[in-house]
């Protein structure tokens, strides 16, 4: 997830713009000292880029989940379904907008399952919760018709597959709501940071009034005499964020297109004998981690040592394995839900994680597919 290695001084010079503009870092008002609004600049071109009528950028990928589930009307005890490959941040922002998390397990692609989805479906159910991890996107087919049948909302959580997607148009708005993170480590970053895509007028209405204190935001009235119509919080994004975001926007296709290159080449050589992760029917990854499966537990840990040797980490398969399944949260899960996490607690132990880094060569990984071909 590379967005930091291409930081350099055009993010330099946007900050210091900022000085020059005003010096303002508040994304709303002080209409009189400041020349640029960068927050609603960098939501335009969201959503223009990725193709949403509506987009809103918040203080973070957790936040922007838990505004979007609000959105939906999740209260308290509704059951929303997620999946147990996933990063812990979307079982907070369930429990955060008072609701049950259920976990489905995970299929070949290692995303959300359909059939499993199916059975945990009942009438509590009020949103579903497809998480698109490490760059691809889950069968948004059969969740999507599955939710249309059942008329159940679908929640898209983006934050770890930006640029990639279903049937042509990029995923984040192709449920009710869709999230995007620019946390550091994801493929364009602005420090910390978050977007919630819709193409729903009421549910984007919902968002910018909560995330910002219940502000109506009328433009005839002060930001002191603004009305308000129902509670909110502050989950604003700062004119810092919206400034560095529009920079590394315009490096996304650059990035996508390095992560591709770079991926095919570890597939063609590693396919000849590993089992790799699925891609489902009509979508495209963003590319930005390979993964592939070894059973043998001795030679998954030369493979992880030679990784090491050639500078590269696994990312989270199994580097940081406990913070992405939900076997390992017993402080927020029922015994239930953890018990369902098994099979891909399992099935995980299986997976490696190769990170597509932007700063390494392509011949590195080139070599590295080889040399892990040769290993017994
Ligand atoms: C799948 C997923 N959801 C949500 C988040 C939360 O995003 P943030 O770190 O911006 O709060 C992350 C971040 O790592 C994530 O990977």
């Amino acid at each position: 997830m590379p967005g930091y290695e291409l930081i350099n001084s055009l993010e330099k010079k946007a900050l210091t713009d900022i000085f020059k503009q005003g010096s303002v870092f508040f994304a709303h008002g002080f209409d009189k000292i400041r020349k640029k609004y960068h927050v609603r600049e960098f939501e335009n071109l969201c959503e223009k880029y990725f193709n949403a009528k509506y987009c809103l950028m918040v203080s973070s990928g957790t936040a922007a989940i838990k505004i979007g589930l609000k959105s939906l009307g999740i209260k308290n005890g509704d059951e929303v379904i997620t999946q147990s490959f996933n990063f812990i941040a979307t079982i907070e922002a369930i429990l955060d907008a008072g609701g049950i998390p259920r976990i489905t397990s995970v299929d070949e692609s290692l995303n959300m399952c359909p059939i499993d989805l199916k059975k945990k479906i009942n009438k509590k159910t009020k949103a579903i919760i497809p998480v698109h991890m490490l760059g691809f996107s889950a069968d948004l087919q059969n969740i999507k018709s599955l939710a249309k049948k059942k008329k159940i909302k679908i929640l898209e959580d983006n934050c770890e597959s930006i640029g990639a997607k279903f049937k042509k148009k990029y995923l984040g708005i192709h449920g009710n709501v869709g999230v995007f993170s620019f946390d550091f480590g994801k493929i364009i970053t602005t420090g910390e940071g978050g977007l919630i895509l819709t193409n729903d007028k009421k549910i984007f209405n919902y968002c910018k009034q909560y995330h910002d204190h219940g502000h109506l935001n009328i433009p005839t009235l002060s930001r002191g005499n603004d009305k308000v119509k129902m509670h909110g919080f502050n989950y604003r994004a700062t004119e810092l964020q919206g400034a560095i975001g529009k920079v590394q926007l315009k490096k996304l296709k650059i990035l996508l297109s390095d992560n591709k290159i770079k991926y095919n080449i570890l597939k063609k050589i590693l396919e000849k004998k590993f089992l790799i992760r699925k891609i489902h029917k009509d979508t495209l990854p963003n590319y930005d981690t390979f993964i592939f499966f070894e059973k043998n537990n001795q030679k998954k840990k030369r493979i992880i040592n030679l990784l090491k040797r050639f500078g590269l980490g696994t990312k989270n398969l199994p580097d940081a394995l406990k913070w992405h399944c939900s076997y390992y949260w017993k402080h927020c899960l029922n015994k239930r839900e953890i018990k369902n996490s098994l099979s891909t607690k399992k099935m995980l132990e299986q997976a490696i994680a190769i990170p597509i880094n932007y700063r390494v060569k392509a011949l590195k990984y080139e070599r590295l597919a080889k040399n892990i071909l040769k290993l017994k």
